[in-house]
């Protein structure tokens, strides 16, 4: 595995900037953004087989999942464990749009984790609330080593949406027009097929993760990068609690850090 690592080719951001204690890293473009992200993943499994991740869905990580499943090669993932940061409430739990669905298509067919370590939520759960405080119970229990995170436009991580308390734990939500409508390419383009509410891993759960990677590509991302790195730390912008975790690097493309460096 480390010999595999090593034998890559060597890829640096074009820039690097620390701000307080987040570390800024700016690559060409999303791909090399991805490809960066899956060998940081590869890395933190090299390092600790047993590894435990939070792992987000959206656009922006789709390379990082590709790249990691042709890289993974003979790497043994039986130790790792893996949860996903949300999911849709209220539609089937094997609809093709919720966040197991996309999970199961962009990394757990390619790659071989046993199913035992997988935990995902559950969209169609008959009780919120308890499939909340069962999955909160077996986040903190497992510890997570390295938590992957995108950005919302309006600055929202996982979906803890603008307003939500940095103390908040799993719960169920409601997601905000704009975040529907950034994740109706899920529901093919239907706006009116993208459920109203979610379930979340909170703000404070988040945070418990040893180590944060977050990954932003693309112009429509600017705004709410500059805010998390330079702002004010409110609960107006979700993604500024980062500021107050100790290890959190962000990876960016040239388009979302323009207005950063
Ligand atoms: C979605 C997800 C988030 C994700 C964000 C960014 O709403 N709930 O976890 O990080 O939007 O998505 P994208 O990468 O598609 O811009």
């Amino acid at each position: 595995m480390a010999a595999e690592l090593m034998e890559m080719e060597e890829i640096r951001p074009l820039a690097t900037k620390q701000v307080g204690s987040i570390r800024l890293e700016v690559f060409e473009d999303e791909q090399t953004v991805g490809e960066a992200a899956a060998r940081f993943l590869l890395a933190q499994i090299a390092e600790k087989p047993h590894s435990v991740f939070l792992l987000p869905t959206g656009r922006t990580p789709l390379i990082m999942y590709t790249r990691l499943a042709e890289k993974v090669g003979s790497v043994d993932l039986s130790g790792v464990q893996t949860f996903n940061l949300d999911e849709f409430y209220g539609i089937p739990s094997d609809h093709s749009g919720n966040y197991r669905s996309y999970m199961q298509r962009e990394l757990f067919s390619r790659v071989t984790i046993p199913a035992a370590n997988i935990h995902l939520l559950n969209s169609a759960a008959p009780d919120a609330l308890a499939e909340c405080q069962h999955y909160e119970n077996q986040l903190t229990a497992a510890g997570v080593d390295l938590a992957v995170l995108g950005i919302g436009t309006n600055g929202h991580i996982g979906f803890n949406e603008p307003g939500s308390s940095f103390q908040s734990r799993t719960r169920p939500v409601t997601i905000r027009p704009e975040t529907r409508q950034a994740n109706k390419f899920l529901f093919n383009d239907r706006l009116d097929a993208v459920p109203e509410t979610a379930i979340t891993v909170g703000i404070a759960s988040i945070l418990q993760a040893r180590r944060i990677l977050l990954l932003a590509t693309g112009s429509g991302k600017q705004q709410a990068l500059a805010g998390m790195l330079y702002g004010q730390v409110t609960e107006v912008l979700p993604a500024s609690a980062l500021q107050t975790h100790a290890d959190v690097v962000v990876f960016t493309d040239k388009a979302a850090a323009e207005t950063v460096l």
